[in-house]
């Protein structure tokens, strides 16, 4: 295979549930070939305090991924600066912001994909920027929240930021996760943002990579979320242009969910919550398993039949 675009980047897209510390450090020990990791989106509470689990998920002494870009969801300016100022005081120089979140209890209260409609907004809430010279910051966006001109309308106030790239998820906020990426409004969006862009949507194999490489030839990279959350190994074989025999890559993802269940054994507490931990695995993890075997999984009570299931899909 040829590689479209070897400079291209690969990130790994933040995902709240599923890509916490020790997803991520466990995932670059067993797959890797990422270039940035994201946490989840971080928050301010109504009282203005944070919640623990960010803390702990930011906090440099739990993570051990190469390139790790905490991200923030600030409902405004005040806010901004509260979430840039705790994640900095951690010593990281790159912060994503998010305005792409499309859960109905962030997007009703204008933040996320929910805040695109209203640029008035948008350039309030961003305008911090400029007083955080140390810091590199991205946008990760929607084409809209309810249609793809919003976006598009906020053209002139991205364009005129001090960013240094924007990531854009080629779909509007209210299909939620659904329906198809619309590569006709990306491509508007792409020819007339002056940063660097990256491609995010529904990529789940080296070859659906290497097609938007080409299709979008400017790109600085992708990001990819469920694809990597489903077949963990899709990255770096693609950057080794290798596919791994099927009994390899059986034990490869074997040893990944060995090592998370140790993992989170060590950081939860009680067998329940360890269990409802391992069994979100399996939202995503490895699609074509027999449904059957799946349903295993899920009906588990005990961690010892959830393991005696699991041990069966991997023999
Ligand atoms: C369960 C779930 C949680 C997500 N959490 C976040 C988040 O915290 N921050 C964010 O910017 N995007 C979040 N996303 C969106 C993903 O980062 C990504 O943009 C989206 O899944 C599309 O990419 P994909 O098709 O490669 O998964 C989430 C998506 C899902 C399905």
């Amino acid at each position: 295979m040829i590689i479209a675009n070897g400079m291209a980047e690969i990130h790994f897209a933040p995902l709240q549930g599923y890509t916490d510390w020790i997803y991520r450090n466990n995932f670059a020990r067993f797959f890797g070939g990422v270039d940035a990791y994201y946490t989840p989106f971080i928050r301010l509470e109504s009282d203005n305090t944070f919640r623990n689990r960010d803390l702990r998920d930011i906090d440099p002494k739990n993570n051990s991924v190469p390139l790790l870009i905490p991200q923030i969801l600030p409902g405004n300016a005040d806010e901004f600066c509260k979430l840039t100022q705790l994640v900095r005081s951690k010593g990281y120089k790159k912060i994503d912001i998010n305005l792409g979140c499309p859960f109905p209890l962030i997007a009703g209260k204008k933040k996320g994909a929910g805040m695109l409609p209203y640029p008035e907004l948008v350039k309030e809430m961003l305008s911090p920027i400029c007083d955080f010279p140390d810091v590199l910051f991205s946008v990760k966006m929607r084409l809209g929240w309810k249609n793809t001109s919003e976006a598009y309308n906020l053209i002139d106030i991205i364009n005129n930021l001090r960013l240094e790239y924007i990531t854009l998820h080629a779909r509007i906020g209210i299909q939620q996760y659904k329906g198809t990426p619309d590569y006709e409004s990306f491509s508007r969006f792409y020819q007339a943002c002056e940063h660097s862009i990256f491609y995010n949507g529904d990529l789940k194999s080296g070859k659906e990579l290497q097609e938007i490489l080409e299709k979008f030839p400017k790109l600085r990279g992708v990001l990819i979320g469920r694809g990597l959350l489903s077949s963990p190994w899709v990255v770096a074989d693609f950057r080794k242009n290798e596919t791994k025999p099927d009994g390899e890559r059986k034990n490869q993802v074997y040893a990944f969910h060995e090592a998370l269940l140790n993992d989170y054994k060590n950081y939860l507490q009680g067998e329940n919550q360890l269990l409802n931990k391992m069994k979100t695995l399996w939202d995503y993890l490895l699609p074509e398993t027999d449904r059957k075997m799946v349903k295993r999984i899920r009906k588990s009570t005990k961690l010892s039949d959830y393991c005696s299931a699991v041990k069966q899909i991997f023999e």
